[in-house]
């Protein structure tokens, strides 16, 4: 697609490339997106790859040294990519003199713990916050202006309006990519995300005088004309303002889309969108990895956009962020909220591919994981803060986390049957014969999920302990489809039960084994019968809701993966 920013995008390239666009060769086992079934996948070494990931503490990756002794307890978690952060400060200190020292102490480490890298592009903003720049742009506000406040004060943020902000952002971010493809020839870093949490915070829109200018103008062209053409594709909360004003195609912003902080926040997308599209251009333009950018999702306390980082790729500005950032792949949702499945379906709408590159970890990171990628498609997974997590258990023998809220255990077992599952898996994303159920006792609505997956009906429910009436607190079923009647299921403190979709019969179990995939080969152990799979014994009770009384069960610790073979009677 055509940028919007075309002019402006080509001075920035013009600025930071020492190899133009045209010249390059693009490497055959380039990181990149691909469309498979109705999901993106992450193609990492020729092949899908399902980026079972951690995010490090914003701090640890600028250090060599501190990550010694972090690098063990991420080979123990079982991570496979690490996200990490570069920042701007860091790698040019001085205008124009660069230093990629730590990024290259970075990938030379990740390799020998044979793990990916995400690398995470703090510079003209995190979290909202402009802290990350080089010194010696914070003190040149002048030539790299502030936000300012409606009473004209300045704000320790950069302002959109900067242009040679962006410029020297994207000349920096430019030559870590073009640094990445000199060095990097094994292809450790797979994707990038562009600055973090992006958005204006205190209020609706910047007041700086170029910015209320920008404001009184007319809408963009490009956005306007994104309008027209997808009018019919909108997310309802565009769609919804944008009629309610009168569907305009051109006017200024208050004119198009009506007065009131939505409009402002719309606003700020654009700046945004349009300032790292072209930070995401000029770096494509020398090593195009995949971007995403990520979202500081809306808290329910919010009452308005400056409550939360206004502007941001939040869900509700999608459609600007993808008319004024066509070079950026993603907008990611950093999910901390409780209703992970909720949020995910609002960042997944009009095809956006899924990856989560923060959340939680523990037993409900396992849950949220398993959703992610076995019911919503996504590449990937990621929890923040991971090197604060290990194992408390000395069963494991490797002791790193005192903490029980930081035991990475339940994590880390999901984590491994993942990615034992994981071609299994990526194939049944593109063949769209996967389902998943996430579910927790504090909400009774998610106690229980039917899922619909071939011939039948399966329903998921937190397992009742026999002779307890206490259930779990989480629990989560992944299901792929195998065959006509044959399904694998990855499991956690819940039953699985069965029912034929169509006719008066019942499913019964013809087999069940429990097992491991190794090595992409499946490995069976224990044949499951009696007690393992009868779930209850009032059979006329049960064939009122057309259920046989027994069903898969995933209790303990570590509960093995199973297969069914099913049949009707
Ligand atoms: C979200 C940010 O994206 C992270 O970098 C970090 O600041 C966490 N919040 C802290 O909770």
């Amino acid at each position: 697609m055509k940028s919007p920013l075309l002019p402006f995008a080509v001075s920035v390239l013009l600025l930071g490339c020492a190899a133009p666009s045209g010249r390059q060769k693009l490497p055959a086992d380039l990181p990149h997106l691909e469309k498979r079934g109705n999901v993106t996948q992450l193609i990492v070494d020729g092949k899908p790859f399902l980026a079972l990931g951690g995010e490090l503490h914003n701090s640890s990756s600028t250090s060599t040294a501190y990550m010694k002794s972090i690098w063990p307890k991420l080979r123990a978690i079982g991570l496979n990519t690490v996200l990490a952060a570069v920042s701007w400060e860091q790698v040019e200190p001085e205008e124009g003199v660069f230093d990629f020292s730590a990024l290259d102490d970075l990938i030379r480490d990740a390799r020998a713990n044979e793990v990916k890298l995400v690398a995470l592009w703090f510079a003209s903003w995190k979290n909202g916050i402009s802290s990350y720049q080089p010194a010696w742009v914070k003190r040149d506000a002048e030539r790299f202006p502030l936000v300012k406040t409606k009473s004209g004060a300045a704000l320790n943020i950069l302002s959109t309006t900067g242009e040679q902000t962006v410029q020297a952002d994207a000349k920096a971010y430019a030559a870590m990519l073009r640094h990445l493809r000199e060095v990097d020839t094994d292809r450790t870093v797979i994707m990038v995300q562009l600055e973090n949490e992006v958005g204006l915070h205190g209020d609706t829109r910047d007041y700086h005088p170029d910015a209320a200018a920008k404001f009184g103008a007319p809408v963009p062209e490009a956005l306007t004309a994104y309008l027209a053409a997808h009018r019919d594709s909108l997310l309802p909360e565009l769609r919804d303002a944008w009629t309610a004003a009168g569907g305009k195609t051109s006017g200024t912003w208050e004119e198009v889309f009506g007065k009131g902080d939505y409009t402002d926040e719309l606003f700020m997308a654009w700046r945004y969108a349009t300032y790292m599209n072209a930070i995401a251009e000029a770096g494509k333009a020398e090593y195009p990895l995949p971007v995403f950018v990520n979202a500081w999702i809306v808290q329910p306390q919010d009452k308005r956009p400056g409550d939360y980082p206004s502007g941001g790729p939040q869900a509700q500005t999608h459609d600007v962020w993808r008319a004024g950032a066509p070079a950026i792949d993603m907008l990611c949702p950093d999910i901390y909220l409780p209703e992970f499945p909720d949020v995910l379906k609002l960042y997944s709408r009009a095809g956006n591919p899924v990856f989560i590159p923060e959340s939680s970890a523990g037993v409900n990171g396992a849950a949220n994981a398993v959703y992610a990628i076995g019911e919503m498609g996504a590449m990937g997974y990621s929890p923040f803060g991971i090197e604060a997590y290990g194992y408390v258990s000395s069963a494991t023998g490797i002791v790193t986390a005192e903490d029980a809220s930081k035991d990475i255990s339940p994590l880390a077992f999901a984590y491994r049957q993942l990615s034992d599952l994981s071609p299994k898996i990526l194939e049944h994303q593109a063949a769209g014969t996967i389902r998943a159920a996430w579910l927790k006792r504090e909400n009774p609505s998610v106690r229980e999920a039917t899922l619909t997956l071939g011939g039948y009906r399966i329903s998921v429910a937190l397992r009742k302990t026999r002779g307890s009436a206490d259930l779990p607190p989480v629990g989560y079923a992944l299901v792929m489809m195998d065959g006509k009647d044959e399904y694998t299921v990855m499991g956690y403190d819940v039953d699985v039960t069965f029912e034929p979709l169509e006719g008066a019969h019942m499913a019964g179990l013809a087999k069940v084994q429990e097992g491991d995939y190794v090595n992409g080969k499946w490995v069976a152990e224990r044949w499951l019968n009696g007690d393992e799979i009868q779930l209850r014994y009032d059979l006329l009770e049960a064939q009122k809701v057309r259920q046989s009384g027994q069903g898969l069960r995933f209790a303990g610790a570590n509960p093995k993966l199973q297969k069914v073979e099913l049949f009707e009677f």
